[in-house]
């Protein structure tokens, strides 16, 4: 009886563990709380709403805010991969891990068309 419980015992964990590390391989899920630290950087080029119109804003980016969450995380994947060429935004990717791209694609998809600034 006590072989058979530790035995259990033992299963239970190995099986939590690996539905564990399945979790954090297969799905990221983005938290856009926790964007704003991450995209400090992103500011510059591509703009926030509600931040100060005379922010300078030394780069033209394309309006990121308010696209899908997909989009925005394969449009990412693609620069960190070189698939997308563009030497800024490959070396912001380049970053990036998969949980920074997943809360930044959050963080932007929340945003709608009318609070995204452009
Ligand atoms: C130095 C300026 C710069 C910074 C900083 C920057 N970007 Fe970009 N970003 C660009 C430019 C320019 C493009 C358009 C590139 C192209 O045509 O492929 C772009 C494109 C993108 C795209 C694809 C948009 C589309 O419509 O296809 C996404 C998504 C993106 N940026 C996200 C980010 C995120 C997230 C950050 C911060 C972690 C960031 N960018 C920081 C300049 C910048």
């Amino acid at each position: 009886m006590k072989t058979s419980l530790a035995v259990l015992a033992l299963a239970g964990f190995a099986a939590s563990a690996v539905t564990t590390g399945a979790a954090t391989a297969a799905d990221v899920v983005g938290n856009p709380k926790a964007a704003p630290s991450k995209i400090e950087m992103c500011i510059g080029c591509h703009g926030i709403p509600g931040y100060k119109s005379g922010f300078p804003e030394v780069y033209r980016g394309p309006m990121i805010g308010g696209q899908s969450a997909k989009y925005i995380e394969s449009a990412l994947k693609a620069y960190r991969k070189g698939e997308r060429k563009n030497p800024s935004m490959m070396g912001i990717a380049a970053s990036l891990s998969d949980q920074d791209i997943a809360d930044v694609a959050a963080y932007y998809a929340q945003q709608t068309p009318a609070t995204a600034k452009r």
